[in-house]
């Protein structure tokens, strides 16, 4: 079994279609902001506070390089801009969770966790900056994806499933 890597925009449910998917198949999961996090023993929100949005990419490499010479059979959730790493076709079948940001933002606003959630990134903190983030990335996820699921209006059990029929066939 190849690796798939999840990638898309904060907010947009990697984490819950990651915890479906590990339910319905045989893949194990790992996340990239809780390596990250267990690496340093603090929060990417502190990361970004104390040692700067450069320090945490450099991180999101060496975990990268990690995953690329050491990880199998796993499903792989990751930050919103892990996409940037060079080496990510080589880690395994890219799937991009798709939104839009509009959709994305009313999700997490109507999460019961919703000021946890918001507070925990700091990239969201500036919801004019976030949408502009959002804009600059969006071709840049599709045009990485190998596979893209439209997760607007579908539960994550129902984007789980079609997540693991994509990659079925894509193999
Ligand atoms: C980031 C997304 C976050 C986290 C960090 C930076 C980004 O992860 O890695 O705050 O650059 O989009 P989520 O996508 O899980 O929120």
């Amino acid at each position: 079994m190849k690796n798939i890597i999840l990638i898309g925009f904060m907010g947009v449910g990697k984490g819950s279609v990651a915890r479906e998917v590990i339910k319905h198949s045989d893949y194990i999961a790992v996340d990239t902001d809780d390596l990250i996090e267990s690496m340093e023993n603090k929060s990417v929100k502190k990361i970004f506070e104390e040692d700067g949005e450069g320090y945490f990419r450099k991180l999101e490499l060496d975990v990268a390089l990690w995953l690329e010479s050491s990880v199998k059979n796993t499903l792989i959730s990751t930050g919103g801009g892990f996409y940037k790493q060079k080496n990510l076709k080589k880690i395994g079948t890219i799937v991009l969770l798709d939104s839009p940001f509009e959709k994305i933002i009313k999700r997490i606003k109507n999460h019961p966790n919703a000021m946890r959630k918001l507070k925990k990134r700091p990239l969201l903190a500036d919801l004019k900056k976030a949408e502009e983030l959002y804009r600059e990335r969006r071709p840049e996820y599709l045009s990485l994806a190998d596979i893209v699921i439209d997760v607007t209006k579908k539960s994550a059990i129902e984007c789980s499933n079609e997540l693991l029929k994509k990659v079925k066939k894509h193999a």
